[in-house]
């Protein structure tokens, strides 16, 4: 890690809006435990993911759920699960992120789901392909009090959006950003931060200037952009490659992989060890617990928060397994290297972040 992306890590760190003694002390254990990659994660992750639901209304090729390789049922977080985590563990949690897979938005509670954790002094963030059934929502998620929305629009024009963001409409993402960004002003706050999210691919790489003009005339905040990746595939490479660039000569530095005969791999160092297993954690819609948000199928699930207590399932003999067993040989777990093409992008050291801001 460079020193200018340690001095951005803990100018964020220490820029976020709820430090506590709690939340401070445990993240203190979470990081010391992290670097000794100790088999008992001590302290709670400070990061927690929430898959408030695990349905989708739309058809992206390159996601499991959008290529119908998905192998969970497609379902909504039933608010009890959400407040039982929340009520357990939220002293201790800085940020909650209502993702997993699927579109969080879906979920009828959202709104609710968002407050309760506000309540608790949680900074709140979603991912969202912002395609409402009703616009009323987007003054919900201001009054709700989210503190960040980060927005898939992929392509400056409709053709171009509409090629990845399949059942989804080019006009809808726009005027339903337009709502929010006069929304905000309305209500006269600065939240939730608005940020678009613009993943190159193959068809749409020419429209990433068109994108900073297309979001600075929106009034959003930030461009951030997302080096793509391959998930595990729809079965069909050709067609899985066709999406991502594989022409050296035209590299712009947002594709890290190299395909050849041998298919993708990463052209990127890797990590020793996983830094979520101690960091962060995901509890999908039916309230289990996996080790992150690349177990689209729920192959690795160490317990149900409906069952037990979060902290009893944190530390089981399951968990502690799997952390010393992505400690010794990653590559021996198929969650890690086989689930992606090319392997868990997150065991390589990015050149620099996943998402690169660009002033909008
Ligand atoms: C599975 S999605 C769930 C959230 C929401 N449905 C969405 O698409 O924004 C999680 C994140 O992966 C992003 N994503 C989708 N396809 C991707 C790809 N091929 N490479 C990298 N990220 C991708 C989404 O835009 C989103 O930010
Ligand atoms: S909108 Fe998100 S969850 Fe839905 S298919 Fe696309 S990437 Fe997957
Ligand atoms: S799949 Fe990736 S993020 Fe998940 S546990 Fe394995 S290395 Fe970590």
């Amino acid at each position: 890690m460079s020193l200018k992306s340690v001095v951005e890590k803990y100018k964020n760190f220490i820029s976020l809006p709820n430090h506590t003694f709690k939340r401070l002390t445990n993240k203190v254990v979470v990081q010391v435990s992290r670097t000794v990659a100790s088999e008992t994660a001590y302290g709670i992750p400070s990061h927690l993911m929430m898959e408030i639901s695990s349905a989708c209304q739309l058809r992206c090729p390159l996601c499991p759920i959008g290529n119908d390789t998905f192998a969970r049922t497609s379902e909504l977080m039933a608010f009890d699960i959400y407040k039982k985590v929340v009520d357990e563990i939220g002293d201790y949690v800085y940020r909650i992120n209502l993702n997993g897979m699927g579109e969080p938005t879906l979920n009828h509670q959202i709104l609710d789901m968002i407050k309760y954790a506000k309540d608790k002094g949680i900074y709140v963030d979603l991912y969202t392909n912002f395609q409402l059934e009703k616009m009323s929502m987007i003054e919900g998620l201001i009054d709700a009090g989210l503190d960040s929305i980060l927005i898939a629009m992929d392509g400056a024009s409709k053709e171009n959006y509409e090629e990845y963001r399949v059942g989804g409409k080019f006009e809808a993402i726009v005027s339903n950003v337009k709502h929010l960004v006069a929304a905000r002003k309305k209500l006269g706050g600065k939240l939730p931060e608005i940020n678009i999210q613009f993943i190159p691919l193959n068809h749409n790489k020419d429209d990433l200037d068109k994108m900073s003009d297309l979001v600075r005339s929106l009034g959003a905040d930030n461009l951030f952009v997302k080096r793509p990746f391959l998930f595990r595939g729809t079965g069909d490479v050709e067609k899985d490659h066709e999406f991502i660039q594989t022409d050296e000569s035209e590299d712009d530095g947002y594709n890290l992989y190299k395909v050849d005969e041998n298919g993708a791999s990463w052209q990127l160092k890797t990590k020793n060890v996983c830094d979520y297993l101690w960091t962060s954690t995901v509890v999908l819609a039916d309230g289990s617990v996996s080790p992150c948000c690349f177990d689209y199928d729920g192959t690795v699930i160490f317990g149900n928060v409906a069952e037990d207590k979060f902290q009893d399932i944190w530390n089981n003999n399951s968990y502690k397994k799997f952390r010393q067993r992505n400690k010794k040989d990653w590559k021996s777990i198929p969650l890690c290297s086989q689930d992606f093409e090319g392997g868990c992008p997150h065991m390589y050291v990015q050149a620099s972040d996943w998402l690169v801001k660009l002033g909008s």
